[in-house]
């Protein structure tokens, strides 16, 4: 029985009081939208939200890569964040990550260099020659979240991190590949790991892809590794892929004191690409493009 602060049957993400109240879900013809969000708590978008969260992926993608531009040696990741945050306002959107979480996240974009996984923050130590860089954006625009990260090289990179940043966006590109209604959640993970384990290298299976877009990170996860999670893709659903992809062991290990910085357990470089994706009738559409 639905309760009158529960979020709607219909998916608007509205509490049912302040929608379709006292209109009970229909059980005899349950939609697409109520059926995903009773049995998984996936929100398939309406129109309206996909627009939304169409124009947030579209600033997002458009910060990093203004900010990726920025990145060269003897910047620091500082001057990136600080960047990135006057973008967002002049745009009139929000960074989601300043103050997200607990402890609150202290910045505005992540940048993880070298060895750190995801989650690095922004400090003072300027970039240098060698050094591979995930710059991390999601923004906030209307309401509507956009997530998209990406890889930066600074100068000449040694074989082994030209490795995992050529293998993680391959993973990325592959997996999108094969996206289409029907689709079991698990095929992502399948493509994922067979590429990176043909190629050397492990993935991090202690941080997932996730639904985004009414809220940061929603329902369902998108892992990138093989599971038995086998949740059929919809249309309507919007959702990240954000391989994490490491030259040696796969763990991650959580900063003590910051706890946010993911490090890998060996010091091996790691690198990861990100797209925020929908799920359409005729296939997909990744909405974090330029
Ligand atoms: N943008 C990251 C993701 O892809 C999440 C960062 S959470 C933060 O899901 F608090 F560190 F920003
Ligand atoms: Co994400
Ligand atoms: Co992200």
């Amino acid at each position: 029985m639905i309760g009158r602060n529960d979020v709607c049957w219909c998916g608007s993400g509205k509490k049912w009081k302040k929608c379709h109240y006292p209109q009970e879900p229909n059980k005899a013809e349950a939609s697409p939208s109520e059926l995903y969000f009773t049995r998984y708590g996936i929100i398939l978008k309406t129109p309206q939200q996909i627009a939304g969260i169409r124009r947030s992926c579209h600033l997002a993608a458009q910060i990093l890569d203004a900010t990726c531009r920025m990145a060269k040696a003897g910047v620091t990741t500082m001057e990136l964040n600080d960047y990135a945050h006057e973008l967002h306002l002049k745009a009139g959107a929000i960074p989601a990550p300043l103050g997200y979480g607990s402890p609150p996240f202290p910045k505005s974009i992540c940048t993880s260099l070298n060895e750190v996984i995801c989650h690095g923050i922004p400090d003072y130590r300027p970039l240098q020659d060698g050094d591979i860089l995930n710059i991390d954006v999601t923004c906030i625009l209307d309401g509507y979240y956009g997530d998209c990260s990406r890889m930066v090289c600074i100068g000449d990179v040694d074989a082994e991190k030209q490795r995992v940043v050529d293998v993680s966006y391959k993973c990325l590109m592959r997996s999108l590949d094969i996206l289409a209604p029907g689709l079991a959640i698990n095929k992502i993970g399948d493509v994922i790991q067979s590429y990176a384990e043909d190629h050397n290298c492990s993935v991090v299976t202690q941080f997932v892809g996730h639904g985004v877009g009414l809220r940061f990170h929603e329902p369902p996860q998108v892992p990138h590794h093989r599971t038995q999670i086998d949740t059929p893709l919809a249309a309507g659903m919007i959702f990240t892929i954000e391989p994490m992809i490491n030259a040696g062991k796969k763990e991650a290990v959580i900063d003590k004191h910051d706890k946010w910085t993911a490090r890998t357990i060996d010091n091996k470089p790691s690198a990861q690409w990100e797209h925020t994706v929908l799920i359409t009738d005729a296939g997909y559409e990744v909405l974090t493009l330029l």
